[in-house]
């Protein structure tokens, strides 16, 4: 039967390490679906609906790779698509600790989730989209760590 990850996150914006993540995955299950979390509690930068686009903008080569945003419960999300494993990435020790928050409480809203984790490449182990806004909207160059249509989309809307 084929299986579908879940590959949730805020995505704002995605990264190239967001981006490898997918990839590995790609290369692992049959369907990635990539889950924008609307997240209004962090305040995102972009909308939603912009987030969705960036991601798949920066995903149009991946055949198997679909993005959706969505508004509740993960739990809820990843069983309305039919899916029983979610995806997240592990930069760090440091991100330890929440993930297994997560995953947990994910595991108690629904027994049968799964959570894998997956490690990007050492040259993103220290990228976040925080960081990524950070630096764009005070002139940097961060070219290295985001596709060039959401480099264009952060310098429009970071200057
Ligand atoms: N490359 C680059 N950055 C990465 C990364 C990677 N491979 N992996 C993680 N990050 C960064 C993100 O850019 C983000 O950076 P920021 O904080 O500077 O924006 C940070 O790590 C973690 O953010 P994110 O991946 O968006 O996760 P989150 O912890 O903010 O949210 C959700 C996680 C969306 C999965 C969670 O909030 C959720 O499930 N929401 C739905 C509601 C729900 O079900 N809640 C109960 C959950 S148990």
């Amino acid at each position: 039967m084929p299986v579908t990850v879940v590959y949730p996150g805020t995505f704002d914006p995605i990264t190239n390490g967001h981006m490898d993540i997918v990839r590995r995955a790609h290369r692992l299950f049959d369907r990635v679906l990539v889950a924008v979390a609307a997240n209004p509690t962090k305040r995102p930068t972009f909308t939603l609906d912009e987030r969705v686009d960036m991601a798949c903008q920066a995903l149009q080569g991946f055949e198997r790779v679909e993005v959706c945003g969505f508004d509740g419960l993960l739990a809820d999300f990843a069983a309305a698509h039919g899916s029983r494993v979610l995806l997240r990435g592990l930069r760090a020790v440091s991100d330890f600790e929440h993930e297994f928050q997560l995953a947990s409480m994910n595991r108690h809203l629904a027994p049968d989730l799964e959570t894998v984790f997956l490690t990007p490449a050492e040259e993103y182990s220290y990228v976040s989209s925080s960081l990524v806004r950070e630096v764009a909207a005070l002139g940097g160059d961060v070219s290295h760590f985001v596709a060039d249509s959401v480099e264009a989309a952060l310098r429009a809307r970071l200057g």
